[in-house]
């Protein structure tokens, strides 16, 4: 394997897992300062939150949120265990307050010999003690039933007026016919096929490639949960079908309220 690094914020990253976060070092710093700037302006970051984030990768955004989160505590957890130890060796070296957690979760993409289902694990945060909870294509590649599950552990670490946001993709037929027309992503997303209700594959032979759902099956998942929207979907420009300075969709969600 390659010991090559790509030089960041002071950091040395070894490229091989910076090529595992989804795209190169080109785009990194891009895509960090799209992800730092949608934070801000969507759920808001202060000093003294306590952040989650489920599928930090190499740390894209923990190392932007350095910067921010001064008084509070990050908690960064990844399936991809070589990442994990790098940020624990480099940013929480640096910063104390920055933990980063492997939970050894098998995905044919990022961890093809692991021993855990996601249902299997809770994420490592106290009940009631999370302000923001933040996922950056990471239900991008998940099933319903995990989804599920990951939003139940939420609802449990959650402070009351917490937040998560996590990007996904949302698909009907128009947008699945924009998809098609327009062809604007690199993996020429387009979701043909129906894998189970209300979700949608790019290959059904490797299912969390790339998965999309309707809008109805994001309610229902979020409820299963114990979550609700906040706000309405986010829809990002992916498919053609939308104007918008974001990529992907995403939800921002909140405790479901007792009725
Ligand atoms: C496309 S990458 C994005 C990484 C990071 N969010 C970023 O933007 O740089 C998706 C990440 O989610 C992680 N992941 C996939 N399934 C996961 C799961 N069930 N729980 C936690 N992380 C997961 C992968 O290991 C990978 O690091």
């Amino acid at each position: 394997m390659s010991d090559a690094v790509f030089e960041y914020m002071g950091y040395k990253i070894p490229i091989h897992l910076v090529n595992l976060t989804g795209a190169g070092p080109e785009t990194f710093d891009t895509i960090a300062r799209h992800h730092f700037q949608t934070l801000n302006d969507v759920v808001g970051i202060a000093p003294d939150h306590t952040v989650l984030e489920i599928g930090c990768g190499i740390g894209r955004d923990a190392m932007q949120l350095t910067n921010i989160i001064t008084e509070g505590t990050y908690i960064g957890v990844d399936i991809i265990k070589p990442s994990i130890d790098w940020c624990t060796n480099n940013i929480s070296r640096a910063y104390s307050n920055f933990r980063f957690f492997h939970l050894d979760i098998q995905d044919h993409l990022h961890n093809p010999n692991g021993t855990l289902s996601t249902r299997d694990c809770k994420v490592p945060a106290k009940d009631n003690s999370v302000d923001r909870i933040i996922l950056w294509s990471v239900f991008t590649h998940m099933l319903a039933d995990d989804i599920a599950h990951y939003m139940r552990e939420f609802k449990r670490v959650l402070k009351s007026d917490g937040l998560v946001y996590a990007t996904c993709f949302v698909v009907n037929d128009d947008i699945i016919d924009a998809a098609r027309r327009t062809n604007l992503t690199i993996y020429g997303l387009t979701f043909e096929h129906l894998y189970e209700q209300g979700c949608f594959v790019q290959d059904l032979e490797r299912p969390a490639a790339a998965v999309a759902f309707t809008e109805e099956a994001i309610y229902k998942i979020s409820r299963a949960g114990g979550l609700e929207l906040a706000q309405p979907i986010i829809f990002g420009a992916w498919s053609g079908h939308h104007r918008s300075p974001y990529g992907q969709d995403a939800m921002v969600l909140q405790k479901r309220a007792i009725r």
